[in-house]
């Protein structure tokens, strides 16, 4: 079959004989491919090229053993040169801008350096007999891995796929500038239907293949925008190795704070654009809904007094600070976005600027759409998930 445009989420979409749209993984766009069917619905296919007829000039071997049909699924684009992907995902967001919110804008994504080796996070999943794997692509399977070539030195450091974690629902190794640490989950041995939380546990990579339990608070440090970050158990920090200052760099450019202005951080994690941000303005409100997150940022951010970290959800903690107004604010969701009404409280701060940092275009389009009076006069696009479908974009926002 010939196949077309990349599709969100991974993959290029084509047309199957019967006229079903095919999303297709393993292809190229303008390739002509033999693809296996791998999940069937009324009005859709996933297949697989298992077969390339006519290749695309873009086209490499894929760096990853494991990166092929069938096999491990949390890769997308590793048979595509890293120029190339980033192209696939210009075209993805190009569209999703266009189709969700209607913005007609040519998109570039700036590479971020290295392209293998820059996840300092990895969630593992665990066999039954306790190797560590990946699921395989929109599967409960696992592929066992014995490495990942995505995981940082750091984190590959620990050896935790050479050991075996019998009883574990997941291993998620965490590298961070000083360590490494582990956090495993157990599994749940608990009666059908009752609600039980995870066991976690925290080791340490003893650098040699081992893991050992740690001492103190778990968690790891974190060096970014000139300052030094505690990150405690799995809490959030951006997964590549250098997201967090081309984030900073982006949001601060995006933003152009001025002395005396009043700043909002939505989802503000342990603090990263607060602490950022800080030392620009005059104040700093930092929402956030995890309370370990919250506690590590006010830990980091116990030197800058204009800074305050809020813990709940965002539209939560707007409405109790009644700020009335705000001059900038920058918002970074998870994966869903933040919904209309967020996006309405942000648009009642009238604030001077805002930066939306997403790293879903279908949900950043979806709330551009969704914010009263305001236009996107901005965007960049940041290629910080090499190898996979992911990208990330930040968005100016001005009043309209
Ligand atoms: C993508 S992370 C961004 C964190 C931070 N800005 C950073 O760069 O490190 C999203 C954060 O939003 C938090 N979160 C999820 N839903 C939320 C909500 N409704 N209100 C506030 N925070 C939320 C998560 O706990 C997570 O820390």
């Amino acid at each position: 079959m010939s196949v077309g445009g990349p599709a969100h989420g991974g993959g290029c979409v084509a047309t199957a004989p019967d006229g079903r749209t095919v999303f297709v993984r393993h292809a190229l766009p303008g390739e002509t491919v033999v693809a296996r069917v791998t999940e069937e619905r009324d009005r859709w296919l996933r297949a697989d090229a298992v077969s390339v007829l006519v290749a695309s000039p873009d086209r490499v071997e894929e760096p990853c053993e494991y990166a092929k049909p069938g096999r491990c699924g949390g890769c997308d684009w590793q048979h595509a040169t890293v120029a190339a992907q980033r192209r696939l995902k210009a075209e993805v967001v190009r569209e999703q801008l266009f189709r969700v919110a209607g913005i007609d804008r040519d998109v570039v994504v700036e590479e971020v350096e290295p392209a293998l080796g820059w996840r300092t996070r990895v969630r593992f999943a665990v066999t039954d007999d306790g190797r560590l794997g990946l699921h395989r692509h929109r599967s409960e399977e696992i592929e066992p891995l014995d490495f990942c070539l995505i995981a940082s030195p750091g984190v590959e450091s620990v050896g935790a796929e050479a050991l075996r974690w019998p009883g574990m629902a997941e291993v998620e190794v965490i590298a961070g500038e000083d360590r490494a640490v582990v956090v495993t989950a157990k599994r749940k041995k608990a009666p059908v239907g009752a609600d039980v939380a995870p066991d976690v546990s925290v080791l340490r990579g003893d650098g040699r293949g081992g893991a050992l339990p740690v001492r103190g608070r778990p968690g790891v440090r974190e060096t970014a925008a000139g300052r030094t970050w505690w990150v405690g158990g799995s809490g959030f920090w951006q997964a590549h190795v250098n997201a967090p200052d081309v984030l900073v760099d982006a949001v601060v450019a995006a933003l152009a704070p001025q002395r005396g202005d009043v700043a909002v951080d939505l989802y503000s994690g342990v603090g990263l654009f607060a602490g950022a941000l800080a030392p620009l303005v005059s104040r700093v409100f930092a929402a956030e809904s995890d309370p370990g997150a919250v506690a590590d940022a006010r830990q980091n951010l116990r030197d800058l007094p204009n800074a305050e970290a809020h813990e709940g959800r965002a539209d939560q903690v707007l409405a109790r600070l009644g700020l009335g107004r705000a001059d900038l604010v920058v918002l970074d969701p998870p994966r869903d976005g933040a919904g209309a009404p967020v996006m309405a409280a942000i648009a009642a701060l009238a604030p001077r600027r805002v930066a939306y940092v997403s790293c879903d275009p279908a949900s950043l389009a979806r709330d551009l759409r969704d914010v009263p009076g305001y236009a996107l006069t901005s965007l960049r696009a940041f290629d910080l998930f090499p190898m996979t479908a992911h990208v990330e974009c930040v968005a100016t926002l001005e009043p309209a």
